[in-house]
């Protein structure tokens, strides 16, 4: 089975036109995207995603943040993935996070850090089930093309 996580881009990122930056740093790495979408969370979902915060005293302004807006959903591709990708995205609080790192370049806050990152590989597969058909996931390339010319081209 190969190593998959999921990633919501938050509102706070795509208010603040940061979607092409985060994107791009997942690209740049090496990591495959194999699913992706725009979707609005409402409560059954954000109750359910975030049902181990439900006690703090965060969670209705959590809530809150999580429907101010749509998210991008996407699911990413690769080996030692949980690792790479928390290492790319940074720990929970902006203000902690090192420069360099998505939360650590774009976020002073606890709330909101701009990405969600799945925390254990098993996490992730229940997360992936929870906003993605299997039919929203795709396995590809299908053929090895050089991307140099087609050889259709060459008459
Ligand atoms: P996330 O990785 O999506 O997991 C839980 C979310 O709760 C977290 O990112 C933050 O958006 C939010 N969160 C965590 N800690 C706090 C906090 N101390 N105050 C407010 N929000 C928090």
């Amino acid at each position: 089975m190969k190593e998959r996580t999921l990633i919501i881009i938050k509102p706070d990122a795509l208010q603040r036109n940061l979607l092409g930056e985060i994107i791009s740093r997942f690209e740049k790495k090496g990591l495959k995207i194999i699913g992706f979408k725009m979707m609005e969370l409402g409560d059954v979902l954000l109750e359910e995603h975030y049902a181990h915060h439900k006690d703090k005293s965060f969670f209705a302004g959590l809530k809150r943040f999580m429907k101010s807006s749509p998210v991008i959903l996407t699911v990413l591709e690769g080996p030692n993935i949980i690792k790479s990708v928390r290492l790319i995205v940074g720990p929970t609080r902006g203000y902690e996070a090192d420069a360099g790192s998505i939360r650590g370049d774009f976020s002073m806050s606890a709330q909101y850090n701009i990405v969600h990152a799945s925390d254990s590989l098993e996490n992730a597969e229940i997360e992936i089930r929870r906003f993605f058909a299997p039919g929203e996931l795709f396995d590809y390339p299908k053929v090895d093309f050089e991307w140099i010319y087609s050889e259709e081209e060459i008459k």
